[in-house]
């Protein structure tokens, strides 16, 4: 039995052919309607989710099966004080497999260790968020037709944002690949992740202030909302919010065929002026969140790509 827990846990190759059966679905999806029939998913969040909880339901529903769940940690017995342990032993007699999202970093590992069914990371505190870094792969090599040979930049909080971290944990391991890390001082990317991730893997980065500088460099910008809940007081949060905007002055400096994406939701990150901008991907990243998430319930559960 596998889990996904970590962007890493699927090597190169079973992280490709993931890609390529999700591209495969979104031309297909007739095809796929029955191959979970009779299977259910249990979606856990512990923690406020539009996108990933519906979008997983939704790739259930498009494979034939059914889906149950909570959706706040208070309509669930961890109200009561049950531990994630003991949910998921219960859970793993209710459904097949089961996608949880929590604020501690961590709680997808403890539940996998009591689990018999598989487990889903859909995002633990600030630490990962693999589901949306295949989202975003998928996404990239739609795009662009490559996941190698990118300059990429990352803009935020790449601190407390965990679908950065995620993600660049997947591209170091392709050929060629440069970050630019845009943030804030006090919003840089976690120390463990420039030694241990970048610096180990001999990336080339640059870690800068400015966004305007940035943007005739890059290929791909990944723009991220300010973690507010994820502050610990509430004066810093209103000071960083408003760091980055980016507008269609500011799109105007970038490629032609440089996109942008961003894993939503979208506070005043992105101004509304740039979504009819046809570099503006962030929308159609969700759409392939579907595609990605029907071909990891099918490659967790085991389930053969019908003829
Ligand atoms: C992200 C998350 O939950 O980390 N949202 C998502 O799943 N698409 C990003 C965010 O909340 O800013």
């Amino acid at each position: 039995m596998r889990h996904l827990l970590n962007p890493l846990d699927f090597t190169v190759e079973e992280t490709d052919d993931l890609l390529t059966l999700a591209m495969d679905i979104e031309h297909n999806l007739p095809k796929y309607a029955h191959v979970c029939d009779g299977k259910k998913l249990a979606t856990l969040l512990y923690e406020p989710s539009t996108r990933t909880r519906l979008s997983f339901e939704s790739a259930m529903l498009n494979l034939g099966g059914s889906v149950l769940g909570f959706s706040s940690a208070d309509s669930s017995s961890a109200a009561k004080g049950e531990s994630v342990s003991d949910t998921i032993r219960i859970i793993s007699c209710y459904a097949d497999i089961a996608a949880l999202r929590h604020p501690k970093e961590g709680a997808a590992l403890v539940a996998a260790q009591k689990s018999s069914i598989p487990v889903i990371n859909a995002g633990d505190g600030g630490h990962q968020h693999p589901t949306q870094t295949l989202t975003d792969l998928l996404t990239i090599r739609s795009l662009k037709g490559r996941l190698d040979n990118l300059t990429i930049g990352l803009c935020g909080d790449l601190k407390f944002g965990r679908t950065v971290h995620s993600l660049i944990n997947a591209m170091v391991r392709y050929p060629n690949i440069r970050f630019v890390l845009i943030s804030p001082d006090e919003l840089k990317i976690p120390s463990y992740i420039r030694e241990n991730v970048l610096c180990a893997n001999n990336i080339t980065f640059t870690e800068v202030g400015n966004l305007d500088a940035a943007m005739p460099l890059l290929d791909i910008l990944y723009m991220t909302r300010v973690q507010r809940e994820r502050f610990f007081n509430e004066e810093d949060y209103i000071r960083l919010k408003d760091s980055y905007i980016l507008n269609r002055k500011k799109m105007k400096l970038a490629k032609d065929d440089m996109f942008v994406l961003h894993p939503l939701p979208r506070v005043n990150e992105i101004s509304v002026e740039v979504d009819n901008d046809p570099r503006a991907a962030y929308f159609k990243q969700a759409q392939y969140g579907v595609y990605v998430r029907m071909a990891l319930i099918m490659t967790l559960l085991g389930v053969e790509k019908p003829c």
